[in-house]
């Protein structure tokens, strides 16, 4: 069996990994399909400084190979996770990471200085590429000024790993992705979801309640691809990558373009038990080629 541990910043993985934001709840709700304990890291539902109640339904439409959502970062807000969730979380035997999402700077702060006095989180990944919110959100992340200033904030409030989550509605991502690394970002995961929209013709109405939303899914897979491979060569800090994996080859192919561990979302919800099943795939796909490490891949891709 090769070794799978990866490293980003200073969290230590079993595994390259994770499960996307969102998308896995706070992993509890999985325990009935796998035992949790062996991805490499779970990232929890996007956290706000204060509750939010999310956008109107209908928030969710399916599309031909992917869906798009528009849930809108719905959440208690983080004095609730940390009195009455992280409680319940803190001793699953795995890395915890908090999704941290804003619509301010100073919330963005206040919220890492909270999540930075829990012991048992270990890093937070910030989402500065939120599509689905009015204010903030994707504000950040699309220009490299406002990506600069959120993550620098950030950077002197949180002492821990510090993960940027970067937005793939840009024209160049390698140039938000080194603004993210100048300000001290100890990695960038990408993408986040890629804008999109439907309609429904015979009742001449957009599908969404918030008329466009964030496309994830199968079809994002070679967007996403593109973008890992360019940002994996314009930083010299681990790269996260993630969107539309749905088997241990497509987080192979992540791995390759550049990326140090990968995150798996939408395929949560058509199977459950998927995050274990990369896991074993990309074993099986190391000892098939005889490699000692998963760290013998990372950007192995011969062009
Ligand atoms: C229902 C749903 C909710 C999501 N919520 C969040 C969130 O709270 N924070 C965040 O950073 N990304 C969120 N995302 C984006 C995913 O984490 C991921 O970046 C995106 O779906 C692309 O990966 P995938 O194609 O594997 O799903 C959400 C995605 C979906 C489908």
């Amino acid at each position: 069996m090769a070794d799978l541990n990866v490293k980003i910043g200073e969290l230590q993985m079993k595994n390259p990994v994770m499960t996307a934001s969102g998308t896995f709840g706070y992993g509890e709700e999985f325990t009935d399909f796998i035992d949790i304990a062996r991805i490499g890291s779970i990232i929890v539902k996007g956290t706000t400084l204060h509750k939010r109640e999310g956008n109107p339904y209908p928030r969710m439409a399916e599309t031909p190979s992917g869906m798009l959502n528009a849930v809108g970062l719905q959440n208690k807000g983080v004095n609730y996770f940390v009195e009455h969730i992280y409680p319940r979380i803190k001793d699953i035997q795995t890395n915890m990471i908090v999704n941290v999402s804003g619509s301010a700077i100073e919330d963005y702060v206040k919220t890492a200085e909270i999540i930075n006095e829990l012991d048992k989180i270990p890093a937070i990944e910030l989402n500065i590429s939120c599509p689905n919110v009015k204010q903030g959100g994707m504000a950040f992340g699309v220009t490299a000024k406002g990506a600069a200033e959120v993550v620098k904030a950030v950077r002197s409030a949180y002492k821990k790993t510090l993960i940027v989550k970067l937005s793939p509605n840009v024209t160049d991502i390698t140039e938000i992705a080194r603004a993210a690394e100048g300000s001290g970002a100890d990695s960038v995961s990408l993408i986040n979801t890629l804008l999109g929209m439907a309609i429904d013709a015979e009742r001449k109405r957009p599908i969404l309640s918030t008329i466009t939303g964030g496309m994830s899914g199968a079809a994002v897979k070679p967007i996403a691809l593109r973008m890992v491979w360019q940002v994996s060569k314009a930083v010299n800090i681990p790269v996260i990558g993630l969107g539309g994996i749905m088997n241990w080859k497509d987080a192979i192919e992540f791995m390759l373009a550049g990326a140090s561990a990968i995150q798996i979302g939408t395929a949560n919800f058509i199977d459950p038990a998927i995050t274990v099943k990369v896991a074993d795939g990309i074993n099986n796909y190391l000892d098939r080629h005889g490699y000692k490490s998963v760290n013998e891949i990372i950007g192995a891709l011969e062009v």
